[in-house]
C-alpha cells in the first residue's frame, strides 16, 4: 500500500496541494517545505509546522485509516508506505508503517546526524539544540532532500516482494514514491488506485476505485471479510 494526503483529507487535514488557509493562504507548501526556506527564514518555516501540528492535534484517524489497520491484520506480507507526515496511520493501529517523508510530530537537530536535544522551556522559534547549538527542525523530508535510508530500504524490500500494489489518496506527482507503481508493474504485480480524481497513474493502473478512501477502504475490508475462509 502507498498512501498520500488524500487518506487524511477526511480527517480534516488539507491535502498537500489543497490551498492553505488562515495566515498561510498566500504561501505554497512547496515554497515552505525546503532547506532553502528554512535557511532563509527559519522562524517562518518553524511557525508553519507549529500551525500544522496544532491542526493535527484536532484530527483523528478516519474510517480509511482504520480499515487499513484492519487490513494489515488480515493480509500476510502487508506493508504500508506512507508519504503522510501526520502519524494518523499509527494512531489508527497500523503497525508496519514506513514513513517515507518523515513525521512532523518529531523534532530533530538540523545538524544531522546530531540526534538533537530540545530544552522544553526553549521558547525560541525554532528552538536550539542543547547538544550542539544548531537549530532544531521537523523530522520531515523537504524538497530536494534524500528519503531517509531506512525508509528507502524498507520500501525497496517491500516492493521487491510485491504482487499487489494499491496507491491510495496520492496525486502520484512526487518521486521516488510516484515511481513505485511502475516499478512493481514491470515485475508483473497488479496495480490498483483509490482516488476520487484521475492521476498520472490512472491510465496504467489495472484497477481504478474512484472514490474517497474513507468510503472505499471500509467497503474493500467488508468484501474481504465476507469471503469464505
Ligand atoms: P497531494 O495533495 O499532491 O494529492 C492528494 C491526492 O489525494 C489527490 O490526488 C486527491 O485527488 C486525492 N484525494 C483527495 N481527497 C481524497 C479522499 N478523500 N480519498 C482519496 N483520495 C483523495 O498529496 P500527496 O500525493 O500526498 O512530499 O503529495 C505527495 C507529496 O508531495 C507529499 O508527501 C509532499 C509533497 O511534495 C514532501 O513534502 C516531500
Amino acid at each position: 500500500m502507498l498512501t498520500g494526503a488524500g487518506v487524511s483529507a477526511e480527517s480534516g487535514l488539507a491535502t498537500f496541494r489543497d490551498s492553505q488557509d488562515g495566515l498561510w493562504t498566500d504561501y505554497r507548501p512547496e515554497d515552505l517545505a525546503t532547506p532553502e526556506a528554512f535557511a532563509r527564514d527559519p522562524k517562518m518555516v518553524w511557525r508553519w509546522y507549529e500551525w500544522r501540528r496544532r491542526k493535527l492535534r484536532g484530527a483523528t484517524p478516519n474510517p480509511g485509516h482504520i480499515a487499513l489497520a484492519e487490513l494489515e491484520r488480515l493480509l500476510p506480507g502487508y506493508t504500508l508506505i506512507t508519504q503522510n507526515v501526520d502519524g494518523l496511520h499509527q494512531r489508527a493501529g497500523s503497525r508496519n508503517v514506513i514513513e517515507f517523508h518523515g513525521n512532523i510530530t518529531r523534532t530533530v537537530c538540523s545538524n544531522k546526524p546530531c540526534p538533537g536535544q530540545w530544552q522544553a522551556d526553549d521558547e525560541r522559534e525554532p528552538p536550539v539544540c542543547r547538544d550542539c547549538g544548531h537549530q532544531l527542525r521537523p523530522d520531515v523530508v523537504w524538497f530536494g532532500e534524500a528519503i531517509p535510508f531506512q525508509a528507502m530500504q524498507g520500501a525497496l524490500d517491500a516492493l521487491r516482494e510485491c504482487d499487489l500494489f494499491i496507491s491510495i489518496g496520492t496525486s502520484s506527482l512526487v518521486y521516488p514514491a510516484a515511481g513505485m507503481a511502475a516499478e512493481v508493474a514491470a515485475r508483473g504485480a497488479t496495480v490498483a488506485e483509490i482516488n476520487p480524481e484521475a492521476t498520472p497513474l490512472s491510465s496504467s493502473a489495472d484497477l481504478l476505485l474512484a472514490g474517497r478512501s474513507g468510503e472505499v477502504l471500509p467497503a474493500v475490508l467488508a468484501t474481504l471479510t465476507a469471503l469464505p475462509d
